[in-house]
């Protein structure tokens, strides 16, 4: 049975439509798990019945140890945020490439493609019902964790027999410990890969997240933000950041990785490729060696937990090239995540579409 969801009106300061006030320092959000919101969505799939759920308080999942999820990893997730804005409303960005891209990655892992139309619900039901967790504009946002699993049970290889849609949500700021605009150091992993040619580096499968660790926390420990993944082939090209996508500036021109399969199709990254053009640079989807970044004046991330993130140094085999003014966020990078948390925060015009109001 599906719960009708509250309706989204809220004060500016977080206060829920229903009264209820969510017990938080908004000026002190990290991106985790300490203000998670109190309610979730949760849907099953049954070949049978297709999706059927709706709302409840967020919790554990019960599932059988033979769960597929647990015993083979059928899991793709999505990442999207909830904003006020400078209108006055709670806003999605581009909620439909997230569904979009899920059910591509449901595609891969034989999973059955969640509906756009049950995605979206599942999103906006969500965000709903968590109205009073999405923080003051300018302070962070309601991140929206929605899951797909195969949570039924099975011995053998196989897809699982039923599925769950899982969406869950918490209040967060910066993705980065050292806040938004402070660059990030980032260095170049010579031993291990992200993906491989005809992986599933393009999806976001929970299995693309885990074998990152051991490189990240190691390179953590040096203090690094986070590593520069090279292709699998070649071990010449930039691919991506373990949680973001990256773009390299030099002049008037913009490159990233063109989307070969394994880098993880960003909605933040295709967003930017066309904000940047429309900007009036020149925005080239196109290989990037890792000595023409080297060389470049500026090199930034993007993603929907870290949405533009200048890079303040890159090192390779122990070289270390710094940009722009050490904790200074660098101009280019500076001006496109200004122009694209403008857009997202319905501050300006919204030329494209991209906005959905809750
Ligand atoms: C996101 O940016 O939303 C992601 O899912 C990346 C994750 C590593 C936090």
């Amino acid at each position: 049975t599906k719960e009708e969801p509250s309706t989204a009106s809220t004060s500016g300061n977080g206060e829920h439509s229903n009264g209820a006030v969510a017990n938080i320092n908004w000026d002190e959000l990290g991106f985790g798990i300490d203000h998670m919101a109190p309610m979730m969505y949760r849907a099953t799939y049954h070949p049978s019945s297709g999706w059927e759920g709706g709302l409840e308080p967020y919790g554990p999942l019960q599932l059988e140890p033979s769960a597929q999820v647990l015993n083979y990893g059928q899991s793709v997730f999505e990442g999207m945020k909830a904003q006020r804005s400078a209108k006055g409303n709670i806003v999605l960005f581009r909620p439909d490439e997230n569904a979009a891209r899920m059910m591509a990655g449901a595609e891969r892992l034989s999973m059955p493609p969640p509906p756009a139309d049950v995605f979206l619900d599942a999103v906006l039901s969500t965000v709903r019902a968590n109205a009073h967790y999405v923080p003051p504009r300018g302070k962070g946002s309601l991140y929206l964790r929605p899951l797909l699993l195969g949570t039924g049970p099975i011995l053998g290889l196989g897809p699982a027999p039923s599925y769950s849609l899982v969406v869950y949500a918490a209040a967060v700021g910066a993705y980065f410990k050292t806040g938004q605009l402070t660059p990030i150091d980032l260095v170049v992993e010579e031993r291990f890969h992200r993906a491989a040619p005809g992986g599933m580096g393009g999806t976001k499968a929970a299995g693309n997240y885990s074998p990152v660790l051991v490189v990240q926390l190691a390179a953590k420990k040096s203090g690094y933000a986070d590593v520069v993944y090279l292709d699998a082939k070649t071990d010449t090209y930039l691919e991506e950041v373990s949680s973001c996508n990256i773009f390299t500036v030099k002049g008037n021109v913009i490159k990233t990785p063109p989307l070969a399969g394994t880098i993880l199709p960003g909605v933040t990254r295709k967003s930017v490729i066309q904000l940047a053009r429309q900007l009036g640079y020149e925005v080239q989807e196109a290989n990037v060696t890792v000595t023409e970044a080297m060389e470049a004046d500026e090199i930034f991330t993007t993603g929907t937990a870290v949405v533009v993130s200048a890079v303040g140094s890159l090192t390779h085999r122990g070289q270390k090239k710094q940009f722009g003014e050490p904790g200074k966020p660098t101009k280019t990078a500076l001006r496109i995540y200004e122009a694209l948390t403008a857009l997202q925060q319905e501050a300006g015009e919204d030329p494209f579409g991209w906005i959905v109001p809750v």
